[in-house]
């Protein structure tokens, strides 16, 4: 990796204490900061990002990527909690598409999240097509169908009710949404005109963390913008039962789908926020 600590450095060690991988050295406050064992860098920009006199120069953040940062702009702190009051799971949602400009500025906000390591692994699938969100809701019921009915057969009811304590308890709802379906309601996307999948390499060890940081990113993103967001936890415990199945559906070969998120036009906002029953919290 191609470092260097141009003569604009001002010394202040601030690119020294940040680096997480103590690249970049300063043996005194005030002496010349220089550049060890570059191979190490894992790109997360921090000394590009701190340096107040834009005296790196990193491979991987050339001139006109690095921007200035106006913190005065940042939304506050009452701005931030009144977002994250106000995102709700609106399944209420019209037939009306999710914007071009938002659909790209959700996906820009998921990819804004940290990756472990910055490994920066995780690819995003962005469905619209009809056919294939159809296709989405079909998968999870036909995966769903045949639980319950493996559930329900009456020599493997007792092991397989054992062996998915879980599933058992979903046997009404899975036939509720069969007949939904059938009715010609969707009761997996619910409507939804777009569908987020976020997904991984397979041997990604922290595939299921990074995906779901991201997926929140894009979830205060879309609220923010007016879209509805829903997350589906269905599509990605069916996508678990028959492994592989979901990630074929999309053309994801060697990648795991790890957070899955429907977007659309609400029909109508929520008028109230409200208190939530709050979580216990210890101190230690
Ligand atoms: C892991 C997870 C899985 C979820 N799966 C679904 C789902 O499959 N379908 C659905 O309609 N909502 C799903 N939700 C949405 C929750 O039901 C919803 O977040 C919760 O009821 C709180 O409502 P709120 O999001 O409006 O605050 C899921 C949420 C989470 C966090």
């Amino acid at each position: 990796m191609r470092i260097e600590i141009s003569d604009k450095c001002i010394r202040c060690g601030r690119c020294v204490r940040v680096c997480p991988f103590e690249i970049l050295e300063q043996e005194k406050p005030g002496m010349p900061v220089t550049v060890q064992r570059p191979d190490r860098c894992i790109g997360c920009g921090h000394c590009v990002a701190v340096c107040p006199a834009s005296a790196i120069d990193h491979e991987l953040f050339p001139a006109g990527t690095i921007h200035p940062l106006d913190r005065a702009a940042l939304p506050s702190a009452d701005a931030v909690e009144l977002l994250v009051r106000a995102r709700r799971s609106n399944r209420a949602l019209t037939d009306m598409p999710v914007p071009e400009e938002a659909l790209r500025r959700i996906v820009a906000a998921a990819d804004c999240a940290p990756t472990a390591s910055n490994a920066r692994e995780l690819g995003y699938t962005l469905v619209t097509d009809p056919a294939k969100l159809r296709a989405v809701t079909e998968f999870t019921l036909g995966v769903f169908d045949r639980t319950a009915r493996l559930l329900s057969h009456p020599l493997m009811r007792p092991f397989v009710r054992f062996l998915m304590p879980d599933a058992a308890r979903y046997l009404p709802a899975f036939r509720r949404m069969k007949q939904q379906y059938a009715e010609g309601r969707d009761p997996i996307l619910r409507g939804a005109t777009a569908v987020l999948f976020i997904h991984a390499p397979l041997k990604s060890r922290f595939a299921v963390e990074d995906s779901n940081l991201a997926c929140q990113n894009a979830s205060l993103m879309a609220e923010a913008l007016g879209v509805s967001q829903i997350y589906m936890g269905f599509v990605l415990v069916a996508g678990r039962r028959q492994k592989g199945a979901l990630e074929q559906l999309l053309g994801l070969d060697g990648r795991r789908v790890c957070a899955v998120l429907a977007l659309g036009m609400p029909a109508f906002r929520f008028a109230n926020t409200f208190e939530r029953k709050a979580s216990p919290v210890t101190r230690l």
